[in-house]
């Protein structure tokens, strides 16, 4: 009954209405278009608008033209922006406890990722987004993180001593370079190419999508292919905004994202594996493949960071990783 009220709560005739009269949502992101997330954000305004026969306009701003790293999430809490897709990293001065997602190797491939997120751990984890204000979506795919630098190839920990790496803002992520013997500074993703072109920093980790897409591989001499850390996406809404919308809208919206996400996580792993292909063909940077060994020596560095994760946040969200199960 509510929802057939609802139904004829709006006119038929959408390409009448004004902006004033349509449900606008403001999607915020940071990265470029041609991105696992940059194009899911996209497909989803154009399904929704084209099933709500207008009525919902989704307008996405990339590229950080509207809000950069470290402000997206105060404008979507204070509801400048209706939704955003921060990395799991950054929400963490939020809800730490999504470091679990920056433990290095907790994942081996996109299917544990999802095995986790749709887990125990995962559904305690989305409802503290939501009790911070942010309505958890969906959960978006971009791959598995490569280190580059400029300075020396990176096979063993060793190799990191010297280095200054560029972070997304995570302690954990810190603390890893801090293992390593090596600096790390956060930098919004916009700044990412102009530290590294300008030798302000000489490293940083990254999918080889967002790689291509910034031209970081221009300015980095060598790249290690680790796959040490997971880089995923939290798509987030106003819980306010979210709530008061109606029940068709939010169920239209809620079936897109289920098919944009299938799409996306498809789309990921394709577009990541053709940009490591150019990177290989264009003979820009020198490239290494971690091996066995040189990757078991790593995880025995990296291990003090599970210790300590455990600590803070307790043993359930590690205990819970595929891996462990
Ligand atoms: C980064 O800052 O490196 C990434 O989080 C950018 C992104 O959203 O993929």
């Amino acid at each position: 009954m509510l929802s057939a009220c609802e139904k004829n709560a709006y006119p038929e005739d959408h390409e009448q209405l004004s902006e004033e009269e349509r449900i606008v949502i403001r999607f915020s992101h940071v990265v470029g278009e041609d991105t696992p997330k940059g194009l899911a954000a996209r497909k989803f305004a154009e399904l929704v608008k084209e099933r709500t026969n207008g009525y919902v306009e989704i307008q996405v701003f990339p590229n950080s033209f509207l809000y950069k790293d470290g402000e997206e999430i105060s404008a979507l809490l204070n509801g400048d922006v209706q939704m955003i897709a921060p990395s799991t990293s950054k929400v963490t001065s939020l809800v730490p406890e999504w470091q679990v997602f920056d433990l290095p190797f907790a994942f081996e491939s996109f299917e544990e990722v999802q095995e986790y997120v749709k887990g125990p751990a995962g559904e305690v984890l989305f409802k503290k987004l939501e009790q911070e204000g942010m309505f958890p979506l969906a959960f978006w795919d971009n791959g598995f993180k490569q280190m580059t630098n400029n300075h020396s190839p990176l096979h063993m920990p060793a190799d990191f001593s010297g280095l200054n790496f560029r972070i997304m803002a995570s302690d954990l992520l810190s603390e890893q370079f801090e293992l390593l013997d090596a600096d790390s500074q956060v930098e919004t993703f916009d700044q990412v190419f102009p530290v590294l072109d300008k030798e302000q920093l000489n490293a940083q980790e990254n999918t080889f999508s967002n790689i291509v897409n910034k031209n970081i591989h221009s300015v980095q001499d060598y790249m290690t292919i680790s796959n040490h850390g997971y880089l995923g996406y939290l798509v987030l809404i106003n819980n306010e905004f979210w709530k008061n919308l109606p029940d068709d809208i939010q169920i239209i919206m809620l079936d897109t994202l289920r098919e944009v996400t299938e799409w996306n996580m498809k789309f990921a792993s394709e577009i990541n594996e053709e940009n490591y292909e150019e990177l290989q063909a264009c003979r820009c940077l020198e490239i290494h493949e971690l091996t066995d060994t040189e990757k078991k020596q790593w995880e025995d560095a990296f291990i003090p960071l599970y210790e300590r994760f455990e600590e803070r946040y307790g043993a359930s969200y590690i205990e819970y990783l595929p891996k462990y199960q």
